[in-house]
């Protein structure tokens, strides 16, 4: 089966959005980049408008979390980046996080029916058990401050083109869909991932608890034993809520409970 997309097309991710719109009000596709959160946080530096979406159909130095590298397989996937400036409190905007998770889910199901969408906290989505998305919240502090939100999407991604070390991990919405799917059109997932972020983005300011709770029933760790990858120690509890700011509450062995606001957590017993 063919497995290569059209070439993406702003204009036609814009066709398929709502003509008020914030996230997606302008959007540049590029052919390739080195990272696009870099381009986002140039666009905020010369003071374009919140909204503005940055893709590049390859990268030559994606990042992730945790100064990780990001592998951006060339047309196979979307590697995107939106440019925010939240007007509310700069202690509230780790919510971002949490609010692209959300809204990147139910993006998912929308362009796959019938899938479940989970998060793995604090912003990687899973479907079938496997990694499809990563996102990197970055912010610029000051009078003129913004936030760049990266996410990189592997959509039609088949097994040959994961790295050894990733291929029992990742999957693609592709993938996901069955032997029996054609390639999906890029378009129409960036679309429904936008349009989702656009719906939901009221919410971060007004409704945040709303967000939260969602994050929390589609939680792939809840209930589970994890390991946490803190800044001084690694240790093991029990998955246990998400806070009204998005942490992640657990329960030590010893019965006291610790909120885990950054680092790294893996569920015990996966690879
Ligand atoms: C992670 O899972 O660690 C986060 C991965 C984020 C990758 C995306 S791809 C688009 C944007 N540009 C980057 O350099 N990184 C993000």
């Amino acid at each position: 089966m063919k497995n290569s997309s059209p070439p993406l097309n702003a204009n036609a991710i814009s066709a398929l959005l709502a003509a008020a719109r914030r996230i997606g009000r302008e959007i540049l596709v590029l052919e390739e980049t080195g990272s696009t959160n870099d381009v986002a946080s140039q666009l905020g530096r010369d003071g374009v408008a919140e909204g503005a979406v940055v893709f590049a159909e390859h990268q030559t130095a994606g990042r992730g979390r945790l100064g990780r590298k990001w592998e951006s397989v060339s047309h196979k996937g979307l590697w995107f980046s939106l440019l925010l400036r939240p007007t509310f409190a700069l202690a509230d905007w780790s919510r971002l996080t949490t609010w692209a998770a959300v809204g990147i889910a139910r993006g998912m199901e929308e362009v796959l029916p019938g899938c479940h969408a989970l998060v793995k906290w604090p912003n990687d989505i899973y479907l079938d058990g496997k990694k499809a998305v990563g996102v990197l919240s970055e912010s610029v502090v000051g009078p003129n401050g913004y936030a760049v939100v990266g996410i990189g999407v592997n959509v039609n991604h088949t097994r040959e083109d994961f790295p050894e070390e990733l291929l029992s991990r990742a999957t693609s919405l592709w993938e996901t869909g069955g032997p029996d799917t054609t390639p999906l059109d890029r378009h129409v997932v960036a679309a429904a991932l936008l349009r989702q972020l656009d719906a939901l983005y009221p919410a971060l300011d007004c409704n945040f608890a709303s967000i939260v709770a969602e994050a929390q029933s589609r939680s792939l760790l809840m209930g589970r034993r994890i390991t946490v990858h803190g800044p001084r120690e690694t240790y093991e509890a029990l998955a246990e809520a998400l806070e009204p700011d998005g942490s992640l509450r657990v329960r030590c062995d010893d019965g006291e409970t610790r909120t885990v606001s950054g680092g790294e957590v893996s569920i015990s017993g996966w690879e």
